[in-house]
């Protein structure tokens, strides 16, 4: 069932239906933060209020025209004026499909530049987010482009089910650069990633102890107790001060677990997605749970026959 839903996160043509679907709508606003930068703002601040941080992210990726990466590099500059002048706590998240990688390399370098030195002015963070392999190796060697040019204004995502994680992660703690660790969200073939949970899983505690250890204010990016146990038991071990790194969590997901690491003083970043692209995003995360599956199921059902 999850690969199903994968797969149809890339199937375009499926994308109206369920969109026009209200239930399907209902359950995206579970994940979402609305449509609009104000709707992300609204969801910013009610975070902020217990002292959680954000990740605003705008949705959208695999665009194939120049023009709609610049509506997408535009929309992002206008994020990073919305995050300054309303002095929300947040960063960035951003998707180098959505900026021109497709397309064509310094397209996507030059929009990206744009985005970092406006950023830059703002003194707001921009995380790259990590997509299919079909991508990471471009995306790693834009990042450390970038990452020459604006150091740690820019971050990277390393996904802990990819077999070549680890080697990756040794080369951005040496460079010093900004990780976020997750498990990695795409259907991957075994060759390039580990298919057994029980791997991706040591291989998410090995790396998390590589970062907390010697990486610069890592990002474990996690739901799941036991990673979460497994940092928290490594970093008293070690006596790393809880200032060393941070948690992030996806907006809507584990909010019990936020606040329990928020109010034990941990720093928590809640990744708050946004916009009216978020058919493959809410894909991804059916794909993660089976009761969300049962859920949109049972919704689609009752439309059907409620439209006979
Ligand atoms: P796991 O999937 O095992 O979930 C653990 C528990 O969390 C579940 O038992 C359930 O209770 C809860 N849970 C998890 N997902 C849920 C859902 N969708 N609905 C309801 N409950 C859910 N991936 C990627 O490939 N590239 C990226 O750039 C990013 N970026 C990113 C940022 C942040 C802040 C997070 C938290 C995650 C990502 N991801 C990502 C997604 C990541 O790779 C992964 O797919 C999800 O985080 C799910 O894995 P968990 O480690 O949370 O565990």
């Amino acid at each position: 069932m999850p690969n199903l839903f994968l797969w149809l996160s890339e199937q375009r043509r499926v994308f109206d239906f369920v969109k026009s679907n209200r239930f399907a709508r209902k359950l995206a606003s579970r994940f979402v933060a609305g449509e609009t930068i104000n709707s992300a703002i609204a969801a910013a601040k009610v975070l902020n209020e217990d002292g959680t941080t954000v990740s605003l992210d705008l949705l959208g990726e695999s665009v194939s025209s120049r023009e709609e990466t610049a509506a997408a590099r535009d929309e992002v500059l206008q994020i990073l004026d919305a995050i300054s002048t309303t002095a929300v706590d947040g960063n960035v998240s951003v998707k180098l499909t959505q900026l021109g990688l497709d397309i064509d390399r310094s397209l996507c370098i030059e929009n990206m530049s744009r985005i970092l030195d406006h950023a830059k002015q703002l003194d707001i963070f921009v995380r790259i987010d990590m997509e299919s392999t079909e991508y990471t190796e471009r995306t790693l060697d834009i990042f450390k482009e970038l990452h020459d040019t604006y150091g740690n204004l820019v971050g990277i995502v390393i996904q802990s089910y990819l077999r070549r994680s680890a080697s990756d992660v040794e080369m951005l703690i040496e460079s010093g650069a900004r990780v976020r660790l997750c498990k990695g969200a795409y259907a991957e073939p075994p060759e390039l990633a580990f298919q057994d949970m029980k791997d991706v899983r040591s291989s998410f505690v090995a790396l998390t102890k590589r970062l907390v250890d010697d990486g610069t204010y890592p990002a474990i990016a996690t739901h799941d107790d036991e990673m979460v146990e497994n940092t928290l038991q490594h970093v008293k071990e070690q006596n790393i001060p809880v200032e060393r790194f941070e948690f992030q969590m996806l907006y809507g997901v584990r909010r019990d677990l936020q606040r329990k690491l928020r109010s034990d003083g941990y720093n928590v970043r809640v990744y708050v997605p946004f916009g009216s692209n978020w058919y493959p995003y809410l894909m991804r995360r059916l794909a993660e749970r089976s009761s969300n599956v049962g859920f949109m199921a049972r919704s689609f059902f009752k439309e059907m026959v409620a439209r006979k």
